[in-house]
This record gives structure tokens, C-alpha cells and sequence, in this order.
């Protein structure tokens, strides 16, 4: 997911702090990568310390402006701004000596029309570096160049720290806040040289460029005329995250734990149109600061960057988040006042992976793009669509994947549930089903890259990506054709099934059920195999839909009705094709006869509808309230709670465990805790039933009905050892 997010309060709390009122505009950054790459100062080999870097995807070592072009997405919202912004890392030293990262919580880049004159352009091939990474004081001697009329202003002003706490505002500092007590975190401030000597794109100790006399605006000194857009870095450090009560201290990626040492870089990667543009329009003439208020900055905007670009693998053989011995790198933390001796100690570097460069990412066109799917068929694009709130519309087999979804393997796992239609959403999320009755969307609105490929879109916020299996394999076909009996005769007179009387063809839709309790999906599947699942499970109702799904419950949905004459598929396991299985929406309703009321079982086996995996009743177990859960991991309560609504939740967080109590909680855990044993009057324990189905039980007061997770592949493995 984004790794950016920052509240309205963050954004507004800059503006009021910037002195002079001048038009500006802002870009939010995600984070591109980590590590020890700095291509300005290290160019083709590592760098002596870890930074955040904000900007294209193909960032690397011995990245440089044509590089850059060539680069399928930035990190950053404007996608014509290919740029590369980065700045150190932090990390937190525990009194034990040893040191985690702190998280950041995101990059705002921001060009301001400061200065005298109108600024012209960044050209392709500038980069420049504020601040100096060996300074551990504050130096009130070096100064920006000023008149008598336009006072200098001493250097080290351009770095400074604010503390951001939104009860008690604090005034910024220039280095390090003596408490670093920020209940909202902390924010660096970097702006940099806006004058130019107009030759030199870049020189080693920054003699190309020089501070604005009062750094923020002021004027140019004669020897670096040209004026640029005065370019500022916030960065976000979330040292409230950050457990800091051992009293140890926070310290930069370089070994600064006073803040002196703070530095950027930038590396020019615009494309000169675009940014000539945006600087004479929403620079100079206005500019509320928002990137929708510039027109040709809009027109090259993805609010979805943040995601749509995610941040790239390391490119430097180390570790550089969570626990560490040592700061990656010679970096040991230094106080000063004198400078600090910097260092590269060396590492291994990892070849970068770029299959993107050069390539643009599609958004597909109906009816006319395909996909090859992992299974070797193949799937036509049928639209962007909305999906819905109040159940899915796509409600059949489900799973995500933060890192790995693509169309292919969401269009192979549908298919082989049997579906014919599967949707992408929200970059990392896989549906199925069998028909799709919500409006399509706007094109565009689906524009979310997926999370397993970068190059292909998988839907958006409440937007599917809708494409449906042409070259199915599923055994069942849309086409097959009917035993007639089965619409038009009611209770009894139409398919028979031992100990079963048939109630007709209902119909169902995928956001109300009309039997709730039990399903499985079966390309084998027959009345007799669904009926015999009923009689297990000792509910009321069964029934078979498109062919392959069966269901059962203990009562009728009211949403239902019968006399519907979509049942005219196959049943799946039936060779001779003379039964009929429900169809589209519509399923064959059966009373089951054998049914016992009131004498209902814990159901034994639970198949998740994520998975081939399946939950086993594990027993009625004690519970306790508060801290001292059996299951502590996940709760989620639901007036319809069901024992699959529980497992599937639970599995698809990956737990092993899934438990159900006082009829409509549930509780996953990844194993048993705090002491629960089995409850010593036995199942009966559990007794209330669930809120959702009255024939499975769902735990009671102060007792869970535990189900454990077994998989096949489990098995196996623990069988060879
Ligand atoms: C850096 O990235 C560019 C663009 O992807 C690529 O051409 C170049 O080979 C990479 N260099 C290194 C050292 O990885
Ligand atoms: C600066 O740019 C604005 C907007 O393009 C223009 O109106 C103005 O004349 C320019 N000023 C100078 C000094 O060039
Ligand atoms: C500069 O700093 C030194 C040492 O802290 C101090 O003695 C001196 O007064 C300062 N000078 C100015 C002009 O602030
Ligand atoms: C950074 O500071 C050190 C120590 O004062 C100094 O030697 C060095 O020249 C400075 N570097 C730059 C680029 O100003
Ligand atoms: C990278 O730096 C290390 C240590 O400074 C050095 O040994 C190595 O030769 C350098 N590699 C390249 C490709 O320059
Ligand atoms: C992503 O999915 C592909 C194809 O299913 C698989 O080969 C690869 O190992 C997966 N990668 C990760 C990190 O799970
Ligand atoms: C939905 O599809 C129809 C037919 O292709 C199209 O005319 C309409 O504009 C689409 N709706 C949206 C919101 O794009
Ligand atoms: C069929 O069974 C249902 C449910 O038991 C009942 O409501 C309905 O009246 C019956 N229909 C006929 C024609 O007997
Ligand atoms: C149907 O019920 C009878 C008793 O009522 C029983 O003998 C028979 O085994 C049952 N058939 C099935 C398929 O369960
Ligand atoms: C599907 O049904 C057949 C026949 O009843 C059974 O052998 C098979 O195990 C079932 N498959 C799954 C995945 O449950």
C-alpha cells in the first residue's frame, strides 16, 4: 500500500510557515527506495550512508537524466517530473548500543517562486546538494551572500526541525529539538540554492549554485545570476512510532544525532516542456500551492502514484530496516561540535532489475484486449466497473496480494473455481464469479497498477478491472442445455433425490444468499454429493447453482423466490447430463428430509472459499474477556456471522485458528492462548447458535467453537519428516 499519507494538518501547518507570500505548488512523494545509492556524490558504486529516495523507479547507482527519462513511473504524483529527491535515513539507537529504523512517513517536494525576477527552468543534467553531511554545530560565520539593503543570513539556517506536536506547537529548531518528544513525529526542512552561475550543471563542492540571501528569498549574488525555482524538501520521520523510552537517541543514516548534518540532493529529471510551463504558469503569474490548479501539472498528474509506483527492491547487498547491529556503512553516531569524518565502506552490489525501461503501462480497451492467463487460456477485457459496497460484485472465490497480483494469476485462480469471470481491485485484490450486474465505470477511474506488475492496471478504489475467461477449461458452459422438468415442477414432482423433496428453481444473487450455512464449489458436483453434504451438516435446505456450487441452510431466504427458469445447467458430475443443477442466479431447491431439528452438530469441516485449505472443528474451548483472549490476533463481530464467515476472514489473514462466540463474534489467532482449555461439559458448552445461521453453533458467553486449519500440503509435510 501507499507508504504515503499525511493529514491536511501536516500540509497546512507549511504554508502558514512559509514568510512570503508567493505562488507555489507541491508534489507528494512515495518512497522509491532504500539504501546506500547516491548518484551524485557516489556516482557507479554505493554510498557511505542509507537514504530515502523519492522519484522514478529506475533509480540506481549511476542514474543520470537521460536514465531517469527512461523510467515507466515516478514515485511522485507528477509523472512528467521524473526527478530524483533524496535525503538520509534515520534510525534510532537503543541504550543497549544497537539500532532500528525509524519509518518515514513520506517526502513533500515543493517549488516556490522566491527571489527577484521570474526563475527560468531546471536544465536536463542539473543536480545540486544542500547542506553538508559532516556538520555536527551551527556555524554563525559562513553566510549567503547579502547588501546593505538585503541582509545575509548565516548559512546553516537552511536546515531546521519541527517538532510537530498539534496540541502544543513548538517553535522550529536547527538542529535536533533537545526532547525529541513529537507525538506527531518529526519533520526535516531542506530548501536549497536557487542561483545559478548559469554554465556548470553540477561541480563537486557546489560552487555551481548559491543560497538566496535570506535563503528562502532575497536576492541572487552577482557571480550566480540566474535565478531557479527555489526547490524545499519536508521530510516526515515517524519517531513516534518509535519505542524511545530506554533513552537511547535518534541519529541519521550518516552518524549525525544532532541534526546539522542534515543534507539533500536533487537530480533534475523534468521534461523541459512540462516544467517550463508549470514555471511560467504556476510559479510566477499564481498558484494556490495545489497540483489541481495547475493545468499542465493536472493533465500529468496519479494521485495513485504512491502505489501505482511502489518502492523498488535495494540495490546494495544489506540489511538496512529493523534491528541492527551497526548503521549500514563505517557510520558511528557523532555529537561534534568539530565535523565528522565521513567514510564508504564497501558492499555488495546487487544488479538492478529494469525490465521497464522504455515502456508504458496500457490502460486496456474492451471487447479488444486480451490476456494470457497462467493457465494458458485466455481472458477478454470486458470493462472497469463499480464495485459495490453492500456485498461484492463479483461474490464468488476471493483472495489478495500485497506484492504479487497480476491479471494472470487472479484470471488462472478463477478459472479454476470454475468461474468465468474474475475483477481486479484496488492493486492487490483477486474476485470471481459469473456475471457482473453493477454499471461500468469510467476507463480511467480503473488506475491502480498491479501490485505483481507494474505494467498492467487491476482496477482502483471500488473499481474492478473486469475481464472474463474466454477459453474456459470449466467444465460447466453457459450453453448447456435443460432437463425441463426441473423449472416446472415444484415440490417433489421434478428431480428426485433419496431422503429429499424438491422445492423448485429460487432464485439467488450473489449479495443475499438464499440458503446461508454451508457451500462448496465442486466441478463434480451432483444433487446426491450436495444432498449428502446437508444430511453431514444436519441442515434443513440444500441446493445446487451453475452447476457446480452447492448450498444449505436452514431456512429460505425471504429475498427468494421461486419459479424462476434459470435452472437448466448440467450438474458438473453428472456424465449422463440428465440432471439439473441450478443455473445463473438461480438454484435447485431441495427440502432435506433426513434433517433432525434442533439436534444440529458443530460443523466438523469448514471449506474456506480463499483456499483449498479447510478448517477443522477443533473443540468447545474456554474464553476470557479483556487481555486475556484465547484468540488474540483478529475480532470482527457481524449480525450475520456464520462459521465460513469466520474461517474465511481468519484464513485470509493467514491464521491458523478460527473461533466463534456469543453468535456473532469471531476471533483468529495463530494458535491458542492465555491458558484456554477444552470446556469441561464438552461441545454442549457452545450452544448459542450463529447470528447468521441458525444451524451451526457459534460459541456462548465465555465460550469459543475453536476450528483449526489443515491443509493437505500441511499434512504432507509434516508426514515426510
Ligand atoms: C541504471 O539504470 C539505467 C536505466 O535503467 C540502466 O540503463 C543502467 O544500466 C543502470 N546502471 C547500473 C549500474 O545499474
Ligand atoms: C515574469 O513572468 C510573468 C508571467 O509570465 C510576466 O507577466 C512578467 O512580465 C515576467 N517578468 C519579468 C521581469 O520578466
Ligand atoms: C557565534 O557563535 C559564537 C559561539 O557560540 C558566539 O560566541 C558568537 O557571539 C556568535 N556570533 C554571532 C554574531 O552571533
Ligand atoms: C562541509 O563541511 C566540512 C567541515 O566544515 C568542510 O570541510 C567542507 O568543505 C564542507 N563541504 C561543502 C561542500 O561545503
Ligand atoms: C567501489 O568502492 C569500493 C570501496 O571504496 C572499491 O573497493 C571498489 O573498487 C569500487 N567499485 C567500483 C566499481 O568503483
Ligand atoms: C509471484 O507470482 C509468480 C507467478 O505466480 C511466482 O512465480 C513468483 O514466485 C511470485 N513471487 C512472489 C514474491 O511471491
Ligand atoms: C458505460 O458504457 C457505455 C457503453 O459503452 C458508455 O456509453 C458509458 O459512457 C459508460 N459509462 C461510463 C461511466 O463510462
Ligand atoms: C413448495 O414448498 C414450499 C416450501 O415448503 C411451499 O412454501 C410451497 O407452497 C410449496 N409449493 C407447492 C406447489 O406445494
Ligand atoms: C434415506 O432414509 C432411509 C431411512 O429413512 C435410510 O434407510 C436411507 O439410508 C436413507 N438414504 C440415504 C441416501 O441417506
Ligand atoms: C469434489 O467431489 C468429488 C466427488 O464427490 C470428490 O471426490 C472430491 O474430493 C471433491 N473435490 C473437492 C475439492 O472437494
Amino acid at each position: 500500500m501507499p507508504s504515503f499519507h499525511l493529514s491536511a494538518a501536516h500540509l497546512l501547518a507549511l504554508v502558514t510557515a512559509l514568510p512570503a507570500v508567493s505562488a507555489f505548488w507541491r508534489t507528494e512523494c512515495g518512497v522509491i527506495q532504500l539504501g546506500r545509492v547516491d548518484p551524485i556524490i557516489n556516482p557507479g558504486n554505493v554510498s557511505g550512508h542509507v537514504h530515502i529516495v523519492a522519484g522514478p523507479n529506475n533509480f540506481n547507482i549511476s542514474s543520470n537524466y537521460d536514465s531517469l527519462q527512461k523510467s515507466l513511473c515516478t514515485s511522485c504524483t507528477v509523472q512528467a517530473d521524473k526527478s530524483a529527491y533524496w535525503t538520509p535515513y534515520m534510525y534510532y539507537q537503543k541504550a543497549d548500543g544497537t539500532f532500528v529504523d525509524v519509518p518515514q512517513g513520506g517526502v513533500i517536494v515543493y517549488y516556490l517562486g522566491r527571489g527577484k525576477g521570474n526563475a527560468t527552468s531546471f536544465p536536463p543534467g542539473f543536480r545540486m546538494l544542500s547542506g553538508n553531511t559532516s556538520l555536527r554545530a551551527y556555524d554563525n560565520k559562513t553566510m549567503t551572500y547579502g547588501t546593505a539593503q538585503e541582509a545575509p543570513r548565516p548559512v546553516s539556517d537552511r536546515v531546521s526541525f519541527n517538532c510537530i506536536n498539534y496540541a502544543k506547537p513548538a517553535p522550529e529548531t536547527p538542529a535536533f529539538p533537545a526532547a525529541m518528544n513529537c507525538p506527531q513525529g518529526l519533520r526535516a526542512q531542506i530548501p536549497f540554492q536557487s542561483c545559478w552561475d548559469g554554465v556548470n550543471l553540477y561541480k563537486p563542492d557546489q560552487s555551481h549554485v548559491a543560497y538566496l540571501s535570506q535563503i528562502d528569498n532575497g536576492i541572487c549574488p552577482p557571480t550566480h545570476p540566474v535565478l531557479l525555482p527555489h526547490l524545499f524538501y519536508e521530510v516526515y520521520y515517524s519517531i513516534d512510532q518509535v519505542d524511545s523510552s530506554d533513552g537511547g537517541k535518534f541519529v541519521f543514516a550518516n552518524g549525525d544525532s544532532t541534526g546539522y548534518g542534515y543534507h539533500g540532493d536533487f537530480m533534475n529529471g523534468w521534461d523541459p516542456t512540462v516544467q517550463a510551463n508549470a514555471v511560467q504558469n504556476c510559479l510566477e503569474s499564481s498558484g494556490s500551492g495545489q497540483i489541481d490548479d495547475c493545468p499542465i501539472l493536472k493533465a500529468n498528474n496519479d494521485a495513485q502514484s504512491g502505489s501505482n509506483c511502489p518502492q523498488q527492491p535495494a540495490l546494495v547487498d544489506e540489511k538496512v530496516t529493523g534491528s541492527l547491529s551497526a548503521l549500514p556503512g563505517c557510520n558511528t553516531p557523532t555529537a561534534g561540535p568539530g565535523p565528522a569524518q565521513m567514510k564508504v565502506c564497501p558492499a555488495r552490489l546487487i544488479t538492478p532489475n529494469t525490465p521497464t525501461d522504455g515502456q508504458t503501462r496500457q490502460i486496456p480497451t474492451p471487447g479488444k484486449t486480451t490476456s494470457n492467463l497462467a493457465s494458458g487460456s485466455s481472458a477478454t477485457y470486458k470493462g472497469c466497473y463499480v464495485d459495490g459496497t453492500n456485498g461484492r460484485a463479483l461474490s464468488g472465490s476471493t483472495f489478495a496480494d500485497d506484492k504479487n497480483m497480476t491479471t494472470q494469476t487472479c484470471g488462472a485462480f478463477c478459472q479454476s473455481k470454475g468461474f468465468n469471470l474474475f475483477g481486479t481491485e484496488y492493486a492487490r485484490e483477486c474476485y470471481c464469479g459469473y456475471a457482473i450486474t453493477t454499471s461500468n465505470a469510467t476507463q480511467s477511474d480503473c488506475s491502480m497498477a498491479c501490485s505483481g506488475d507494474m505494467l498492467a492496471y487491476c482496477g482502483g478504489p471500488n473499481r474492478l478491472s473486469v475481464w472474463s475467461i474466454s477459453a474456459a477449461s470449466a467444465p460447466l458452459s453457459s450453453t448447456s442445455t435443460s432437463t425441463p422438468s426441473a423449472t416446472s415442477s415444484p415440490n417433489g414432482s421434478g428431480p428426485t433425490v433419496n431422503n429429499a423433496t424438491y422445492q423448485g428453481c429460487y432464485t439467488d444473487s450473489v449479495s443475499t444468499r438464499t440458503l446461508t450455512g454451508y457451500y462448496n464449489n465442486n466441478a463434480s458436483q451432483t444433487l446426491d454429493t450436495c444432498a449428502a453434504a446437508a444430511r453431514a451438516n444436519n441442515l434443513a435446505y440444500f441446493g445446487v447453482e451453475y452447476g457446480a456450487e452447492c448450498f444449505a441452510g436452514n431456512t429460505i431466504a425471504s429475498s427468494a423466490s421461486s419459479g424462476s427458469t434459470a435452472c437448466t445447467m448440467k450438474c458438473g458430475g453428472d456424465a449422463s447430463g440428465k440432471t439439473t443443477c441450478g443455473g445463473s442466479n438461480a438454484i435447485s431447491l431441495f427440502k432435506n428430509d433426513a434433517y433432525v431439528p434442533g439436534s444440529n452438530k458443530q460443523v466438523v469441516s469448514v471449506k474456506t472459499s480463499t483456499s483449498s485449505a479447510t478448517y477443522q472443528y477443533a473443540g468447545c474451548y474456554t474464553d476470557a474477556a479483556g487481555q486475556k483472549r484465547t484468540l488474540t490476533d483478529y475480532f470482527f463481530s457481524d449480525s450475520k456471522m456464520t462459521v465460513e464467515m469466520c474461517a474465511n476472514a481468519c484464513f485470509g489473514r493467514g491464521y491458523s485458528f478460527a473461533g466463534t462466540e456469543y453468535a456473532n463474534e469471531c476471533y483468529c489467532g495463530g494458535v491458542v492462548k492465555n491458558g484456554a482449555v477444552l470446556a469441561g461439559g464438552g461441545d454442549g458448552e457452545c450452544s448459542m447458535r450463529c447470528a447468521g445461521e441458525t444451524g451451526e453453533f457459534c460459541g456462548a458467553g465465555g465460550r469459543i467453537t475453536v476450528y483449526e486449519r489443515s491443509t493437505t500440503a500441511g499434512r504432507r509435510r509434516r508426514g515426510r519428516r
